[in-house]
Parts: structure tokens; C-alpha cells; sequence
């Protein structure tokens, strides 16, 4: 479609910012309905954030996603945040109106989203590695819908903060559960190259269901497909967290599909999702 001075801009603020995917498949999602936006990145550094979000409010910017590093640090600058962002201490996506910024988190019902194209979350005992800002939102979606969550991180002291404010058991070691959890869920950034490994994954069962939230296939992926257990990478949640963020800015139903085809050349796997999309 032809892009005219009434576009509206949306956007990611994020550092660094350039390797981001939300790009492809928003202006897709736009382009395909017809809606006349457009979605750039916006390399944002820390010290610059404040600046930055008023520079783009000013601008006439309408709303923005937000990424490493400043998930947390917008719920100082926002006006208002809602219930989710307040429980979770993060957000994810902006909101600019007459009233000033509001802050939205589309992380959790990403991953639930995601996680429920190959599982059925009620009750289950998970695993959950990392204790970082992912993990935030994970245990929030995990606690909601009522599982018994373990939680692994290399450094205890952050793992027993989580614990504490989403009501989680902390273990000393993935070993130490893995052979009774039905979930096993990868928030930390093991497996972005091909070195290393969180635990034995020899030990990973054919009935248990593998979640890693990076996208690509890690090594801890690659295991649980040999061992023919139902596994996901991190492409859906990015999917599905981004499909969210674009119903509140827009108000209309995501085209799931379309986005989902927009990133195939990037990697996102052919076979997914198990369940078909809505829309
Ligand atoms: P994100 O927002 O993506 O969760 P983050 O907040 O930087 O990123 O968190 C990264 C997570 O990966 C943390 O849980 C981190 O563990 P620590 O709290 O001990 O730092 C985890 N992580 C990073 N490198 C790791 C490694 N080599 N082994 C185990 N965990 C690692």
C-alpha cells in the first residue's frame, strides 16, 4: 500500500534494537488490513530514555513496543500502567492518547498464547530456568493459570526474589525436578550460540512438553525434538506477544496468519503452529 503524510507511526524503543523482528511482521499486519502505519525501530539507549519517550510522544508517535533494556525502567516515565504491568514490574508495550502514556504487557498472554498451541497449562508442574525479565512474565502467565512452578537460576539470591513475589519454589539444581515436571520452560539466554548446556538433557522425557523463549533452535530444542517431545522455540510468543500489542494500539483483530508468513524468512518454523490460527 502507498504510504501517505496521515500514516500513523508505531514503533520499538530498545537497545541495541536493530536485530528486532516486530518490524516485519507489524508492517505486514498494517499493510495487510489496509491500515494506513507504519512501524520503525528506534535505537533508544538508557540515559536517553525519558528524552527519547517524550521526543516521540511530541511527534505524534501513537504507541511503541518496548525491549531490552527498558521494560522496567518505563514504569517510572508512564502516567499510567495497568494491572498486569504493576504485578509483573515490566512492560512491553506503550500507549500515547490525549492522557498521557499507558503502559501495557503483552509478554505473559504471549507466552500463554504460544504455549497453549502445543500444551495445556491448568495445573501443571513446570520448570522454569531464569529468573531474568522474560521470566517475569512467564511466572506471572504460569502462576495464572494455577501450575506448580520450580524455579532454577544461576544465581540463587535472584531466583528466591521471583520466588517471593510470584510464589514459586526455588531448586538448587534442574535435576533436582526434572524427572517429575510435566513443563520444562528456558528463559535464560543458554543456547543463543550452540556452547553450552543448563542441565543433562539426556534426562528430558518423550511426555514432557519443551519451551525455550529464544528464537532459534538451541541445543536444549534440538535434544527435546530427538527425544520426540512437543517442543517450541521463542517464534510464537514473539508472534503472539506482538499480536496483542497491535489489538490495543489498533483496535482490530491481529491477522495471525499473515504475520506468521512475514517471518518464515527469518527462521520462524513451517510446522508451527500445531493448532491452527484464528485469524
Ligand atoms: P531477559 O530479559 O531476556 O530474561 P536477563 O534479564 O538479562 O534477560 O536474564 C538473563 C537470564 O539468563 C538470567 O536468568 C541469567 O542468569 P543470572 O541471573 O545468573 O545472570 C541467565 N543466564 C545468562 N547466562 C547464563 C549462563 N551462562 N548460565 C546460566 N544462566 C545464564
Amino acid at each position: 500500500m502507498t504510504i501517505t503524510g496521515k500514516a500513523e507511526v508505531f514503533g520499538v524503543i530498545g537497545y541495541p534494537v536493530r536485530h528486532s523482528l516486530s518490524p516485519v511482521f507489524q508492517n505486514a499486519a498494517f499493510s495487510h488490513l489496509g491500515i494506513e502505519a507504519v512501524y520503525v525501530p528506534f535505537e533508544v539507549r538508557p540515559e536517553d530514555l525519558r528524552d527519547a519517550l517524550e521526543g516521540l510522544r511530541r511527534a505524534g508517535v501513537k504507541g511503541l513496543n518496548v525491549t531490552i533494556p527498558h521494560k522496567e525502567a518505563v514504569l517510572d516515565i508512564a502516567d499510567q500502567v495497568s494491572e498486569e504491568v504493576r504485578d509483573i514490574g515490566a512492560a512491553n508495550t506503550l500507549v500515547f492518547s490525549e492522557e498521557g502514556v499507558k503502559a501495557y504487557n503483552t509478554d505473559w498472554i504471549g507466552f500463554l498464547r504460544a504455549a497453549e498451541e502445543i500444551t495445556d497449562l491448568e495445573g501443571k508442574e513446570v520448570l522454569l530456568l531464569g529468573a531474568g525479565g522474560s521470566a517475569r512474565a512467564v511466572a506471572y502467565a504460569l502462576k495464572r493459570k494455577g501450575c506448580r512452578v520450580f524455579l532454577w537460576n544461576r544465581t540463587k539470591a535472584k531466583a528466591e526474589l521471583l520466588a517471593e513475589r510470584f510464589g514459586l519454589e526455588v531448586v538448587g539444581s534442574p535435576e533436582e525436578v526434572i524427572g517429575s515436571v510435566g513443563i520444562i520452560v528456558n528463559t535464560t539466554s543458554v543456547g543463543l550460540s550452540d556452547e553450552g548446556t543448563i542441565f543433562d538433557y539426556s534426562l528430558i522425557r518423550q511426555d514432557q512438553v519443551v519451551i525455550d523463549l529464544i528464537y532459534r533452535d538451541t541445543p536444549l530444542i534440538k535434544a527435546a525434538r530427538e527425544r520426540g517431545c512437543s517442543h517450541q522455540n521463542g517464534f510464537p510468543m514473539l508472534l503472539h506477544q506482538g499480536a496483542e500489542s497491535f489489538r490495543i494500539w489498533t483496535g482490530c483483530e491481529p491477522p495471525l496468519k499473515v504475520m506468521v508468513r512475514s517471518l518464515i524468512p527469518y527462521g520462524y518454523p513451517k510446522d508451527y503452529p500445531r493448532t491452527p490460527l484464528r485469524t
